[in-house]
């Protein structure tokens, strides 16, 4: 099995790296636009792995696409990061031109590839890659839920003195402010998480999950990488060992929560065709309400896009 991680920057190079540690691929594929870049890390990558005992071959290209050919799956960072006060959706412009021309670029030699998106605007950038594509929606989808949850099961691992492997969590909506986590679908060892953390440190942690790639962004001047290119290798994994595992991801929704025509976190389930399901929560009126909301945010921003004309709908 063969994988292209597409932007040897930080979150494309632990993607690749972790990937590469699970052991379970032939060969990945790191590209990247910087002469030099991605056959530097694919290369170090390489040296690392008689260290770490893995047998999966990194090969890293300046922009070869041709080398890309029969991936069964592409993970496209490419894009530029946020800087300290800029929003996700500042990048919009640069981003969805960037992503379009590596859809296609993509396209030409794995045209039956299945496409994880993580640039951001995380949404809007998976929609620009589904009108890209031009597949089927279970084939394009986006990286954000694993994090946005991976991010809340730390901070109540930190808050319970807890495992983080012990919280089990679903979260929705957009990958930014709007984000809805569900304290009622949130278990710690199987025990619902309002039994063990009070409702005012529940609500300080939903706040800070929020805005948790930010506090990030703050601290280093750009955004994060390990947990993100941690939770795009675990879909990687879902998807080519066919796990259907239950996950929280960037998926097309075609009605499902009265929704439709629009790219938002929902839970699914990740196998060897991609999404093979989106699982419907029965929601509150609150968790409706809040859900809406981060809905017609992204339907602004998608609308921002369409409005460009970068690709046709
Ligand atoms: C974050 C970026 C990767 O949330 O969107 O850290």
């Amino acid at each position: 099995m063969k994988v292209t991680v597409v932007g040897a920057g930080n979150v494309g190079a632990t993607c690749a790296n972790v990937l590469a540690h699970r052991d379970f691929l032939q060969e990945v594929v790191l590209l990247d636009i910087k002469e030099g870049t991605a056959e530097g890390k694919a290369l170090d990558m390489w040296q690392q792995a008689p260290i770490d005992y893995y047998s999966t071959k990194t090969l890293g290209v300046t922009n070869d696409y041709a080398r890309t050919a029969n991936s069964d799956v592409v993970v496209i960072t490419s894009g530029l990061p946020r800087k300290p006060g800029m929003s996700r959706d500042d990048l919009i412009s640069t981003n969805a031109n960037i992503v379009k021309s590596v859809t296609e670029n993509i396209n030409k030699y794995s045209p039956d590839a299945i496409i994880i998106v993580v640039s951001n605007p995380l949404d809007v950038m998976t929609y620009c890659a589904f009108l890209a594509a031009k597949k089927d929606s279970n084939k394009v989808f986006g990286m954000a839920g694993i994090l946005d949850t991976a991010r809340y099961r730390a901070f109540l691992a930190d808050e319970i003195g807890c495992s983080p492997k012990d919280i089990q969590a679903i979260l929705m909506g957009g990958h930014g402010d709007t984000m809805v986590p569900l304290p009622r679908y949130t278990t710690v060892g199987g025990i619902p998480v309002t039994e063990l953390v009070a409702g005012d440190k529940l609500e300080a942690i939903i706040q800070r999950t929020k805005v948790g790639g930010g506090e990030i962004v703050n601290l280093l001047g750009t955004s994060a990488w390990y947990a993100p290119g941690a939770a795009a290798a675990q879909m990687v994994e879902a998807i080519l060992k066919d796990e259907k595992r239950i996950f929280p991801c960037c998926a097309w929704l075609t009605g499902e929560y009265g929704l439709k025509d629009i790219y938002l976190g929902v839970p699914v389930v990740l196998g060897k065709n991609g999404i093979e399901k989106i699982i419907e929560l029965q929601l509150n009126d609150d968790e409706k309400a809040l859900l809406s909301t981060s809905a017609n945010h992204v339907k602004e921003v998608m609308d921002v896009l369409d409005n460009m004309k970068v690709v046709s709908a």
